[in-house]
């Protein structure tokens, strides 16, 4: 098991990668009323392993995550008589813990709260940083709060039962920190694709583990995502704009952003063509796309719709070696043309 310790503002987090969901209790606090928040999925699967705690029950899919299921989540908090004391547990995916830590930070004005993250993305990702909210008509995460869970159990037992699509979608963004920031996990990932798809568990805690490091560094230095946050975007305005127009899901249209972006970072002549290389091959290696079918108009007005614009160009997140990110400003003329050429040679 590793550790990492994230300190923001006002609190301090505990990471605990390679913990178990069997040992949660050793986490929660004694004499007070514990109450667990999960999904269906999760329940069926692990409903034997959980504590003793009541369960309040949610469904699964995007769809859930709005206010009703918030509304629905304080009610049984009332019921289950919760009071200022309590603490809830959140155990399930990005989406389960995104609720979860805002449902407690508006229940009385805020309890305790921590997670158990199921996913391979929650784990290198949506549980760690301290965003937590909910979509608001069409419009994701709209509202919501910045809140650190005082605990994250990444338990990566629970990841073999996870559908196998989602597990090589969370690769994505593992291989996005070690494009953004660190050469050191980019090449091990080179070197352990067949172990990390095979579910090798001790390359699964150190892909958590380093990209853990790597967000948790990130967002120390900028909690509110003013400045540094945004590189945790590379490959995300594509991503965006793909989910809108395509079914793909999320970790499948970040790895389609990644080559995108890395291609303009190569065109631009910001990195070797080698370099592009070898991260559209790392891509392609963890059986992850690296293009689409796509009309270039529409894309371009999805991103162009995407909340990341800023007046005539879009701000891009660009590489400028593998394992070194850069906000960069391009014109909408000027990425017409990548896209283009995106569309006919990929
Ligand atoms: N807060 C953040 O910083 C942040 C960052 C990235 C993403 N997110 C959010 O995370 C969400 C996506 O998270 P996700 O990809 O984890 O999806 P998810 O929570 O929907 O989980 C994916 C599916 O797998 C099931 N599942 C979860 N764990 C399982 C397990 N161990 N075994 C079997 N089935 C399991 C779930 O029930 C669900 O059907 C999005 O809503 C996104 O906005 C948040
Ligand atoms: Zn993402």
């Amino acid at each position: 098991m590793e550790e990492i310790t994230l300190h923001t503002t006002n609190k301090t987090s505990r990471i605990l990668i390679g913990e178990r969901l069997d040992h949660l209790t050793k986490y929660l606090p004694s004499s007070t009323k514990i109450v667990i928040l999960s999904d269906s999925n999760i329940i069926k699967f692990y409903k034997h392993k959980l504590p003793n705690y009541p369960i309040i029950e949610i469904g699964t899919g995007e769809g859930i995550k709005n206010l009703n299921t918030i509304d629905y989540i304080m009610g049984q908090l009332i019921k289950l008589e919760a009071d200022r004391t309590s603490f809830l547990v959140g155990i399930g995916g990005g989406i389960v813990c995104d609720i979860a830590g805002f449902a407690a930070s508006i229940y009385m004005r805020g309890i305790r709260f921590g997670f158990v993250s199921t996913t391979l993305l929650s784990q290198v990702d949506a549980s760690v940083g301290g965003k937590n909210g909910v979509n608001y008509e069409g419009y994701k995460n709209m509202v919501g709060v910045f809140n650190q869970p005082e605990f994250v159990i990444c338990d990566t037992s629970m990841l073999s039962t996870l559908p196998r699509e989602e597990y090589i979608g969370g690769y994505a963004e593992v291989i996005k920190h070690g494009c953004i920031r660190s050469t050191e996990l980019f090449e091990f990932l080179e070197k352990n694709v067949s172990k990390a798809l095979s579910y090798d568990e001790s390359t699964i805690i150190y892909c958590v583990a380093q990209s853990v490091k790597i967000k948790a560094s990130v967002v120390e230095h900028d909690e509110r995502e003013k400045g540094e946050r945004r590189i945790l975007n590379f490959g995300h305005t594509f991503a965006h704009a793909i989910e809108k127009i395509s079914t793909l899901p999320h970790g499948q249209a970040v790895a389609i952003g990644m080559n995108y972006a890395s291609y303009i970072s190569y065109k631009l002549g910001m990195i070797t063509k080698n370099d592009y290389q070898r991260i559209r091959q790392l891509i392609i290696n963890f059986q992850l796309p690296v293009n689409f079918s796509f009309d270039t108009e529409t894309l371009l007005d999805a991103m162009r719709k995407d909340k990341k614009r800023e007046g005539e160009d879009i701000h891009l997140i660009l590489l400028s070696s593998i394992g070194n990110a850069i906000v960069k400003p391009v014109s909408y003329q000027q990425l017409k043309t990548f896209i283009h050429d995106l569309r006919e040679h990929q």
